[in-house]
């Protein structure tokens, strides 16, 4: 198992080539105002991209294993190889990982990032909804993920942000990955779909009607689904009591 970057995979029209699907799709420039784009320096020094998202003007969420020496945060972006008016990059003040995130069996994987400043809220810059406590996403709902990860498992990473539909699996469809448990992470993706996940941008949100639900997690080496996300609705208590810390 490892971190996993970016979800893609598509239904394809008949005669589309592979490259075709792989890309995934390119979403509306700016229609997803709360995604964030984070530049890590790990400890190492190494350089890392994942992806998180906007829960309030001064906060990030993303996963604990996006953790690093520093950390910036580009938010209203679409290509991030561009610079576009749209961008604001903000430094990361400070990163609250979960006090019990276990960086080998990856429970617990979430992260809050307090920015140095507020961000400013725009069209392409927003915050996104979190579930109540006890709203507790069920399998056969579709929702939607998105990043700037790989678009497969042997492709670079995008510059432009895509997104992908995945299905809410039930919990057997994860028996098999280590350490699943079913009442603080999801599983995602159908596994009989070509729709994947791969390297590139953990930390991103699984969206359900306008909601964040889940984080980015891991996914198997070669990508198949399904994939495993944090479950959002299980940390709310955590998530209040770290945003009135501030
Ligand atoms: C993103 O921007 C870079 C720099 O301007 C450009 O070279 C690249 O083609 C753009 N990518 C896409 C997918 O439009
Ligand atoms: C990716 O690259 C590895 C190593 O070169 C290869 O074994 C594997 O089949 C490739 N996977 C795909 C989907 O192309």
């Amino acid at each position: 198992m490892q971190a996993l970057l970016f979800l893609m995979g598509l239904l394809l029209p008949p005669g589309a080539r592979a490259e075709e699907i792989i890309g995934g799709v390119e979403v509306k420039p700016h229609s997803r105002p709360y995604m964030a784009n984070l530049k890590i320096i790990k400890e190492e020094g190494l350089k890392k991209r994942c992806g998180g998202f906007l829960i309030t003007r001064q906060f990030v969420m993303t996963a604990a294993h996006c953790r690093g020496r520093a950390i910036t945060v580009i938010l209203g972006a679409h290509n991030v190889s561009k610079r576009e008016s749209t961008q604001q990059k903000i430094k990361v003040e400070k990163q609250i990982i979960h006090p019990k995130f276990d960086s080998s069996s990856k429970l617990n994987d979430i992260m809050l990032l307090k920015l140095q400043k507020k961000a400013q809220l725009t069209p392409a810059v927003d915050v996104i909804s979190l579930p109540s406590p006890s709203d507790f996403i069920k399998p056969g709902k579709m929702c939607w993920a998105a990043g700037w990860g790989r678009t497969g498992v042997n492709e670079s990473t995008s510059d432009t942000l895509r997104e992908v539909e995945l299905r809410i699996m039930d919990k057997n469809a994860c028996k098999d990955r280590s350490y699943y448990d079913n009442s603080i992470q999801v599983c995602v993706g159908s596994p009989t779909t070509f729709k994947s996940v791969c390297k590139g941008d953990s930390g991103g949100p699984l969206v359900c009607a306008g909601v964040a639900h889940g984080i980015v997690s891991k996914g198997a080496k070669d990508a198949k689904p399904p994939a495993v996300f944090t479950r959002i609705s299980s940390y709310m208590r955590w998530i209040y009591t770290v945003l009135k810390g501030k």
